[in-house]
């Protein structure tokens, strides 16, 4: 029944896909890997954000926290939607805000799940291969919470993200993920990045869509430890 509701609203997908969605991906070849702007730039997809999370209220258990408690969205999204989500919790949070890359990025060949020799299917066939990613998280280290998005592709998060997870030492920091999806539940999409990290403190992910609003961000902020 889930294939069935899956693949149902997948021709709706493909269609709004093919519908110059695409687009979105492609214009991230515009802007220079690396290049920061400062909060509230929304238009650039391969950027750092630069800005302080602010941070009061009483600990929770588990929290990450003290003067320079430091949060970093960082996204993967093939056709857009992922990166709206992830610009609203950067405004929410004040945070940076970084895109993972793809190098080459995904053409709509590419993202066809119809076709099993398509670029995705062979990496979800695959999953040893690590796709190459075009930019760097400059001084990762200064991150105490990195909130990991990307959208799900036959139920888990796309390899590139392991990629991501493989790319700096998460040791110690806070680490929760956040998807969007047609249909989809977020499941345990998270579970291999999850692995990937063992020494990092997982909070619970979400499923979120670009129209979520900020109480509803701000529910699932809650829950990783971010917001009050
Ligand atoms: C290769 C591929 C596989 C997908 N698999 C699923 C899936 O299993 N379940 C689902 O609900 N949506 C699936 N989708 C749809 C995406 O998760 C959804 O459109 C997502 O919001 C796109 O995010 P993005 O624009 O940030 O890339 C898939 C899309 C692609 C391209």
């Amino acid at each position: 029944m889930k294939r069935f509701l899956w693949i149902t609203l997948s021709v709706s997908v493909l269609v709004w896909t093919g519908c110059g969605h695409q687009g979105t991906a492609e214009s991230v070849t515009d802007v220079v890997p690396g290049d920061t702007v400062t909060p509230g730039d929304t238009e650039a997809g391969n950027t750092a954000l630069k800005g302080d999370m602010p941070l009061d209220g009483e600990s929770e258990p588990g929290v990450v926290e003290g003067p320079s408690h430091k949060v970093l969205v960082a996204y993967f999204s093939a056709t857009g939607v992922t990166r709206g989500v992830a610009q609203n919790l950067a405004r929410v949070l004040s945070s940076d805000i970084y895109e993972i890359v793809a190098d080459p990025v995904y053409s709509a060949a590419d993202l066809d799940w119809n076709d099993p020799n398509s670029r995705a299917s062979r990496e979800h066939e695959d999953h040893s291969i690590r796709p190459k990613i075009a930019n760097h998280v400059e001084n990762m280290s200064q991150y105490d919470v990195v909130l990991i998005g990307y959208p799900i592709w036959w139920g888990i998060a796309p390899q590139i993200v392991s990629t991501f997870v493989e790319s700096y030492d998460f040791n110690g920091k806070t680490l929760a993920a956040f998807a969007t999806s047609v249909s989809s539940a977020f499941g345990s999409s998270d579970e291999a990045i999850r692995e990937l990290t063992p020494t990092a403190v997982w909070k619970t992910g979400q499923r979120l869509t670009s129209g979520d609003s900020d109480e509803v961000l701000r529910d699932w902020l809650r829950g990783v430890g971010v917001v009050e």
